[in-house]
C-alpha cells in the first residue's frame, strides 16, 4: 500500500491537528459533575445559543446524545417514530428498546427523507390495548442514504403535525453542520421546529470527542440526570470540550470544501462503468454507491483501491460509502478520484483481480 493513504471510510477518523492540542492544552478544567469546568459551561452556553436552545448539555457521543433524547423525551411503553435506516433505530445497538423501554416504528423515507404524509393518520388512538406514540426523531444530515439534507419545509410542515398532536420532535444532528453550510440556512433555524437536537464535534467538525443534546433548560436539567445515570458524567473533561470550541471556531465553514472534494470522488464513481451512486446526487460529504455483482463484491472494491492507498467502508455485500473529511484535501480528492478510475475498470469478472 502507498505510504500516505487516504482515509475515506469515514468522516471520525481525522486526527486532532497541533492547533486544537494546544487550545486542549491550555484549557482551564474543574468537576464537570459539580458544574465547575468553565471550559464545558462555555461550550454548552455556546452551542444552546448557536442552535437558539436554552441549554445544552455535553456528552461523550452522539449515540449517548440521541439516547439521552429518547429516554427524556419518553416512558417505558411508549412508541417512537423514525425513519427505516436511521441512525437511531439501526446504528446504536437497540438503545431505544434497551435503555428507555421503546418501541420504533420504521418509515421509509425518499432516500431517508420522511414526508408528512407518511405520518398522519400513524398516531396509535388513546386506548390501553395499544403503545402510546409519544416521539418523532429525524436525522438531517441523514447518513445511510448518503448525506441527504431535509428541505426545511418538510421538517416544518412534521413540527407542526407533533406539535399539534401533542408528540416530541427530536433531531439527530450528528452531521447538521453540514446541512447549514450546504444550504445556507442557519443553525436556528434548523433547529427551532425542534424539541430537542444532538449535534456532534467528532464528525465533520474534527474534534477527538463529544456531541452536545440542545433544548429547553428544563428539559436539559433531565437530560441531565440521565446523563448520570448512563454513565455519562464526566469530571475535567474541559480538556475536551476546548477541542469542540475550537472545532466550532475553525471548522464549520471549511466543510463547503468537503463537499467540494466529495462531488471530485461521486464524478468518477458515477464515470466508472460497474460502481453507481446510490443515491445519484451527493448532498453533502457522503458518498453511497454500489458495485455491479459481475465485478465482484463490495470487499474486492476495497482491496482494489486499498492496494493504491485510498480506503472506503464495505457497508454490505455490494454496497459502499466513502466521506470526505478535514483530512482530505483538494488534491488528495482528485487522487482517490484517478485511483477509482483506473483500479476498478481492473477488477475482472467474478472478483478476480488483475
Ligand atoms: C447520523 C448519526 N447519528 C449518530 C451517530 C453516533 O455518533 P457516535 O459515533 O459519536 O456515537 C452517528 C455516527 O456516525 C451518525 O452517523
Amino acid at each position: 500500500m502507498p505510504s500516505s493513504v487516504i482515509d475515506l471510510r469515514s468522516d471520525t477518523v481525522t486526527k486532532p491537528t497541533p492547533a486544537m492540542r494546544a487550545a486542549m492544552n491550555v484549557a482551564e478544567v474543574g468537576d464537570d459533575v459539580f458544574h465547575e469546568d468553565p471550559t464545558i459551561n462555555r461550550l454548552e452556553e455556546r452551542v444552546a445559543a448557536l442552535l437558539g436552545k436554552e441549554a445544552a448539555l455535553y456528552v461523550p457521543s452522539g449515540t449517548m446524545s440521541n439516547q439521552i433524547g429518547v429516554k427524556t423525551h419518553t416512558q417505558p411503553g411508549d412508541e417512537l417514530i423514525c425513519e427505516t435506516h436511521c441512525h437511531i433505530y439501526n446504528n446504536e445497538a437497540g438503545g431505544p428498546a434497551a435503555l428507555s423501554g421503546v418501541t420504533c416504528r420504521t418509515f421509509e423515507g425518499d432516500f431517508g427523507i420522511l414526508d408528512i404524509t407518511q405520518l398522519d393518520g400513524k398516531i396509535r388512538p388513546n386506548n390501553e390495548h395499544q403503545v402510546r406514540t409519544r416521539l418523532v426523531c429525524l436525522e438531517n444530515t441523514h447518513n445511510r442514504v448518503g448525506g441527504r439534507i431535509y428541505r426545511l419545509e418538510k421538517i416544518q410542515a412534521i413540527s407542526a403535525w407533533t406539535h399539534a398532536n401533542n408528540l416530541a420532535l427530536h433531531l439527530d444532528g450528528a452531521r447538521l453542520w453540514n446541512a447549514i453550510v450546504a444550504t445556507g440556512i442557519s443553525a436556528q433555524e434548523w433547529c427551532k421546529p425542534f424539541d430537542s437536537v444532538s449535534v456532534c464535534f467528532s464528525k465533520g467538525l474534527g474534534a477527538p470527542v463529544g456531541s452536545a443534546l440542545t433544548g429547553s433548560r428544563e428539559f436539559i436539567t433531565r437530560a441531565r440526570r440521565v446523563r448520570k445515570l448512563f454513565g455519562g458524567g464526566m469530571r475535567q473533561a474541559g480538556v475536551l470540550a476546548a477541542a469542540c470550541l475550537y472545532a466550532l471556531d475553525n471548522n464549520i465553514h471549511r466543510l463547503a470544501e468537503d463537499h467540494r472534494n466529495a462531488r471530485v470522488i461521486a464524478q468518477a464513481i458515477a464515470d466508472t462503468p460497474g460502481l453507481r451512486l446510490n443515491p445519484p446526487e451527493v448532498d453533502t460529504n457522503l458518498i453511497w454507491f454500489e458495485a455491479d455483482a459481475d465485478l465482484g463484491t463490495a470487499a474486492d472494491v476495497v482491496t482494489a483501491l486499498q492496494k493504491r492507498g485510498v480506503l472506503v467502508f464495505a457497508t454490505g455485500r455490494q454496497f459502499l460509502r466513502a466521506c470526505t473529511h478535514l483530512d482530505v484535501s483538494a488534491a488528495q480528492a482528485e487522487q482517490a478520484a484517478d485511483a477509482i478510475r483506473q483500479a476498478v475498470p481492473r477488477l475482472t469478472p467474478a472478483g478476480s483481480r488483475a
